[in-house]
């Protein structure tokens, strides 16, 4: 245990449960008592102990974390009467009370501040983080409790950014802030100061949109990582392709109407595109990334592989964010009414009858006029 950490149950347990400071004796009255739990022996009678113990999630006996290392990634802590609480009935010292984090299981929060520098020797890990579409609810637990262990994070400009803002001042922040046309850093630059930080012996989380390996360079970061003997790992996110139609009420299948989906890069040409409207039959959903600016050109060559001018697209702008817009259309006038709309990037466009579903569905996320 940190003492940072018993810094903190001691607070709470005076404050919320003995109303008065903990009496010391020649040992600190907080300490760790064993390796899964803390004790706080108040000494003030000699006899009372206090028992603290961290509750995360379901608590079995065997997963128990140490109070001390988790208080310091939360903001906020407990106390509870051991009685409500019965899966701490099996300690066998004199437990009156329990110190917990207020987690997902009372509040929906997880950590994000980490409070300490984690430097060691030998490499760091890279953990290659999907953020989900941008809305920081979108992240995966797993994804949130790395960014409370992280020393460096690495973050794009459509990951979840208001996570930033709860990092602690010591997290060295690296934007990567990529809008089109204006790489504030190359690919090459990015992998490069994964790989630095790594080898100084930090642990980078590297924030990226959606999923790490959809569309996001995710595995050329792996790979230079691999290449520098820097450890890796990956952490799934939820890709726009699927969450971002979703957003607006489109299911990218639908029984009876579509099968399958594809997802299409319309970032270096159309060509992508074409291919994969001759390739699918029309009852695979194309859903379209990076494909605002040719537009017009997608949906002409889409008609070209053979799609009727009449089938349904929509363009989501700015998925699960309070930009969120959906314009819709078909092949023959989506262009005409994204320019007049000023459509712009990100959107993600939708090509198919699915396209139809929202009416009776509606946006899952509140969308601007
Ligand atoms: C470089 S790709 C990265 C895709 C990401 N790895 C994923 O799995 O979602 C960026 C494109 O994803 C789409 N995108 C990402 N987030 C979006 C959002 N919140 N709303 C609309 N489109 C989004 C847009 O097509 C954008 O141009």
């Amino acid at each position: 245990m940190n003492d940072w950490g018993a810094a903190k149950v001691r607070e709470v347990i005076e404050t919320q449960y003995l109303k008065r400071p903990l009496l010391d004796g020649p040992a600190p009255a907080a300490y760790a008592w064993r390796r899964d739990h803390v004790g706080v022996h108040d000494q003030s009678d000699g006899r009372k102990y206090v028992g603290a113990a961290p509750t995360v999630g379901r608590v079995s006996g065997t997963v128990l974390h140490r109070i001390g290392d988790l208080a310091d990634q939360y903001e906020h802590l407990e106390a509870v009467p051991v009685g409500e609480d019965p899966a701490l009935e099996p300690f066998r010292f004199p437990v009156q009370y329990v110190v917990r984090p207020q987690t997902d299981e009372h509040t929906g929060e997880l950590p994000v501040r980490a409070t300490r520098s984690r430097r060691r020797e030998g490499p760091g890990t890279v953990h290659l983080v999907g953020g989900g579409p941008g809305d920081d609810g979108l992240i995966t637990v797993r994804g949130r409790r790395l960014l409370a262990t992280a020393d460096v994070v690495v973050v794009d400009r459509l990951a979840p950014r208001g996570l930033l803002e709860r990092l602690a001042d010591d997290v060295e922040v690296i934007d990567c802030g990529k809008t089109p046309g204006h790489h504030q850093l190359t690919q090459d630059q990015i992998n490069a100061v994964l790989v630095e930080r790594a080898l100084q012996g930090y642990d980078v989380v590297r924030l990226k949109g959606g999923d790490p390996f959809v569309l996001g360079r995710g595995g050329e970061e792996a790979l230079a990582c691999h290449a520098a003997g820097v450890p890796v790992e990956v952490v799934p996110g939820v890709t726009s392709a699927v969450s971002v139609p979703a957003a607006a009420g489109i299911p990218v299948t639908h029984r009876g109407i579509a099968s399958s989906f594809a997802l299409v890069s319309a970032h270096d040409g159309v060509g992508a595109v074409e291919l994969a409207a001759s390739e699918h039959p029309t009852t695979t959903t194309l859903a379209l990334l990076m494909g605002v600016r040719l537009l017009r050109d997608s949906a002409a060559a889409l008609v070209t592989a053979g799609r009727a001018a009449s089938t349904p697209v929509a363009i989501v702008e700015g998925g699960w964010t309070p930009r969120q817009r959906t314009t819709v259309g078909t092949l023959a006038d989506i262009a005409d009414l994204a320019e007049a709309r000023a459509v712009g990037s990100p959107a993600v466009l939708v090509v198919g009858d699915v396209v139809t579903m929202r009416t009776q569905l509606g946006a899952f996320a509140p969308e601007r006029p």
